[in-house]
């Protein structure tokens, strides 16, 4: 008797079990995506979202084979779904006339905000290169220090983004592969982006962040950052970048700050790193000034602490091969370096570093000499 309560108890568990993990499938085909490459299907993506968002089961998107137009997207929780994944065989383009572009004044290509158990599974590519709207001769004069992220994840709990293929051209301005900004939980793998900014950026409040197996370049690398422009309160930790490797970047791994802002970037590592003509390897620049030279320096700063890098091994493009750039009044502590290695083509490596402490063991090349050890 007991047993068979105590089976019928589990057959219950188990159908229900399978009942919640069943998903509602939306195929973006069936709210009339074309995916001819021509045709935009931006409204069909759209109605897809609505429904799936708003059912409140786990859900599931298809995208399927074809290649689908899209203009710029805001994919906007909350959802009562429970989670919810979006499955992409096809490939994802911009329009390619500038003039085509319905919202020219918007800063991301594709957003998801406020959504969480969010799942982006993608063996299809998300292709700006044929887009004008990344060149320079069509930056409109307000729009030049404007970023054009391809993919923003902003607001949202446990993300995870696999496969994803971003490709846009190298002298394209402020176009950041993917960003990730107030946002807990997001687990980033396994992902080849191209671009002409960051690969992978983690701005404000950005926290329990893994990057893993992400393949960048040409792009700027994978930043942390930039955080604390115009006085901002940042906060940002728990980022772990592993497994990446930079091919021909401007940056490796970089943490940049600017002048004047508060808060912290804490608790982040970036272990086995391999970089292959990186022009800076790595970098923490508490004085970052978008490539300009005008920022004042102050006397608060973002605090950087608790930085560790790990088996970061690899050639620099140019001699230099680590800054350390911190701040008299706010320097960055806890910074540990063990086997990491850079060399140079173009002569012997250097590192240069202003007020940041911690440790370096004795594999590191070239030495730090802030650094103890
Ligand atoms: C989505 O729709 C397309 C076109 O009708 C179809 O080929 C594809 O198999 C569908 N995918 C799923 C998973 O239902
Ligand atoms: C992504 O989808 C493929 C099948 O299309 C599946 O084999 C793989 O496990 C999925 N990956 C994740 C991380 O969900
Ligand atoms: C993704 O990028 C890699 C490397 O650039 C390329 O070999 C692969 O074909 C791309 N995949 C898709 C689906 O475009
Ligand atoms: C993050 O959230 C804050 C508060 O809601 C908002 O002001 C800020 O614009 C968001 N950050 C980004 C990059 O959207
Ligand atoms: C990040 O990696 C750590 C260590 O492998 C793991 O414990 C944690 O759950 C991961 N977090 C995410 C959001 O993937
Ligand atoms: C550090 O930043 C200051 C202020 O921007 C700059 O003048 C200096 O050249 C930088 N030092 C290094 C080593 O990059
Ligand atoms: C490097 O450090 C390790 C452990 O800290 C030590 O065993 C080894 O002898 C050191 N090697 C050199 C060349 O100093």
């Amino acid at each position: 008797m007991k047993k068979e309560k105590a089976s019928a108890i589990f057959l219950f568990f188990s159908v229900a079990f399978y009942l919640g993990k069943a998903q509602n499938i939306y195929n973006v085909t069936n709210y009339g995506a074309v995916g001819n490459g021509q045709m935009d299907d931006s409204a069909a993506f759209l109605q897809a979202w609505e429904a799936a968002c708003g059912d409140n089961g786990d859900v599931q998107i298809v995208i399927p084979s074809g290649t689908f137009l899209l203009q710029s997207l805001s994919f906007e929780g909350p959802c009562k779904a429970s989670s919810l994944e979006i499955q992409m065989s096809g490939n994802i383009v911009a329009p390619p006339d500038p003039k085509s572009w319905k919202n020219c004044n918007v800063e991301n290509w594709i957003q998801f905000r406020n959504v969480n158990g969010l799942i982006v599974n993608a063996s299809g590519a998300i292709d700006g290169k044929g887009s004008g709207w990344w060149q320079p001769q069509v930056r409109g004069l307000s729009l030049v220090n404007s970023p054009r992220r391809h993919m923003h994840i902003n607001g949202c709990n446990t993300a995870l983004l696999s496969n994803i293929n971003i490709t846009a051209p190298e002298d394209s301005p402020n176009t950041d592969g993917i960003d990730v900004s107030n946002s807990t939980n997001v687990d980033i793998r396994d992902s080849n982006i191209a671009t002409g900014d960051d690969c992978v950026a983690i701005g404000d409040n950005g926290k329990y962040i893994n990057i893993t197996g992400v393949i960048c370049g040409p792009g700027h690398g994978i930043s942390i950052g930039s955080l604390g422009q115009n006085g901002a309160d940042a906060s940002v930790e728990e980022v772990h970048v592993r497994g990446c490797t930079f091919h021909a970047t401007q940056n490796g791994v970089r943490i940049k700050t600017w002048q004047g802002g508060r808060g912290y970037a804490r608790k982040i590592s970036f272990e086995h790193i391999t970089l292959d003509g990186a022009h800076n390897p790595i970098i923490i620049d508490q004085f970052y000034c978008n490539g300009r030279h005008d920022c004042p320096i102050m006397s608060s700063a973002v605090k950087i602490s608790d930085v560790t890098y790990y088996e970061v091994q690899g050639t620099s493009a140019t001699p230099k091969a680590i800054v350390l750039n911190c701040s008299k009044t706010v320097s960055c502590d806890n910074i540990i370096m063990n086997h990491v290695s850079i060399r140079s083509p173009s002569g012997q490596p250097v590192s240069l570093c202003n007020n940041a402490n911690g440790q370096q063991d004795n594999l590191t090349t070239p030495k730090v000499p802030c650094l103890s050890g």
